[in-house]
């Protein structure tokens, strides 16, 4: 499944909106029922509003109704592979520090659970 997963995410990377980096990103998350929602980066020319791939892809499964998510593959065409933001790092771990994390370069991938990207981290639990 990871192989479908980072071919959807390399797919979408060519759609990537970056004319300001040249950075292009694609995302693809996966939920517990199989199904697949992606997201590319796309720029502003205010540069701040700037949208991470990790980011698009976690609104579309949200808006098809997913939230329970199982992994998220990110394709760049950078050795090593990029890594998600710490902004997207927060976004993701709202469903889940046991999202497995799969970052896909030209010619190899790294894989992790997100809550060793994002240790300590802060979750609803705290707003108890
Ligand atoms: N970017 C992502 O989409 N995801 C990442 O994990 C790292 C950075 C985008 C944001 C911006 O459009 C470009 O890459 C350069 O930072």
């Amino acid at each position: 499944m990871s192989d479908e997963l980072v071919r959807r995410a390399r797919a979408v990377m060519e759609n990537a909106y970056a004319p300001y980096s040249n950075f292009h990103v694609g995302a693809a998350i996966e939920a517990d029922d199989g199904t697949i929602h992606v997201g590319c980066n796309v720029e502003n020319a205010s540069y701040g509003l700037t949208i991470c791939a990790e980011r698009m892809a976690v609104g579309a499964a949200v808006a098809a109704g997913k939230r329970h998510l199982v992994r998220i593959a990110v394709a760049s065409g950078v050795e090593p592979p990029a890594t998600p933001c710490g902004a997207c790092r927060q976004l993701l771990a709202e469903f889940g520090l046991d999202l497995e994390i799969i970052t896909a370069g030209p010619s190899s991938r790294r894989r992790w659970r997100l809550r060793d990207l994002l240790p300590e981290a802060f979750t609803r639990e705290a707003l108890a």
